[in-house]
């Protein structure tokens, strides 16, 4: 028997070939679950991060169940249109859609955007409520009669001159956990983080015309000649 007829077995070459096969069979698909999941985990985890990278970050945040009940109680001598900015996973518009709103949400993350129309399929009121991709700074909301908005410090003086720009004098608005900075409320419910502040259009739109808000009011009780 020759060297070669000792040590070349085409047996054995086969069953290497094939299992070298089979592994970078395996490789590949180990690849893939791990690439496919990096590109999941990046879909569903930048609509959430990208918020606090914007010059005004707010982030998703959900109203506890005081807060929404506190909205609601404000609101209930209230009907017509109503809209959450900031929609978030739709738990504002869905509890103001069962109280007989036409609730819409405005929400800039689609994850949470596609949550809140499925919620709101799940729980039969998906006929009265509508969600919205869309950036609140590029849409209108001169169409809603109420309007609620859970946000942060930093945003809401730009808000202000935008909702007294676009509100109908009939229009109330709802603030959750931080008021607006100039404007006066009407009323207010709840307390610490669930605190909320009330607002007639009316009155804020006339404010904004007259230049006379919350310190310019405040200016006017500190001056000497307020007290005489
Ligand atoms: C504090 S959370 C309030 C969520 C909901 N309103 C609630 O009370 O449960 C604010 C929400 O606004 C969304 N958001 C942030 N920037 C936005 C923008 N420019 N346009 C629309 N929604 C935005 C966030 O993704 C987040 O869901």
């Amino acid at each position: 028997m020759s060297r070669e007829e000792v040590f070349f077995d085409p047996g054995q070459v086969k069953s290497d070939v094939g299992e070298r096969k089979s592994r970078s069979r395996l490789g590949v698909v180990v690849t893939g679950v791990i690439g496919g999941s990096l590109v999941a985990l990046y879909a569903v985890a930048t609509p959430f991060v990208s918020p606090a990278l914007r010059k005004i970050c707010l982030p998703f945040v959900p109203a506890t169940t005081a807060q929404v009940e506190n909205v609601l109680s404000v609101l209930r001598a209230r009907s017509g249109s109503l809209v959450d900015i900031g929609s978030g996973d739709g738990r504002i518009v869905i509890a103001a859609a069962k109280q007989g709103f036409k609730a819409s949400g405005f929400e800039l993350n689609p994850w949470l955007v596609w949550y809140s129309r499925y919620k709101a399929w799940r729980e039969g009121v998906h006929r009265s409520t509508s969600f919205y991709i869309s950036d609140l700074w590029k849409v209108s909301f001169a169409q809603y009669s109420n309007v609620v908005i859970f946000g942060v410090p930093q945003m809401m003086e730009q808000l202000e001159l935008k909702l007294a720009s676009e509100l109908p004098t009939t229009a109330k608005v709802v603030a959750c956990r931080f008021p607006f900075p100039t404007w006066i409320p009407e009323q207010t419910a709840g307390e610490g983080i669930d605190t909320v502040w009330v607002y007639d259009a009316k009155t804020f739109k006339l404010a904004t015309q007259h230049g006379m808000t919350r310190k310019t009011v405040q200016k006017c009780d500190d001056s000497p000649d307020s007290h005489i």
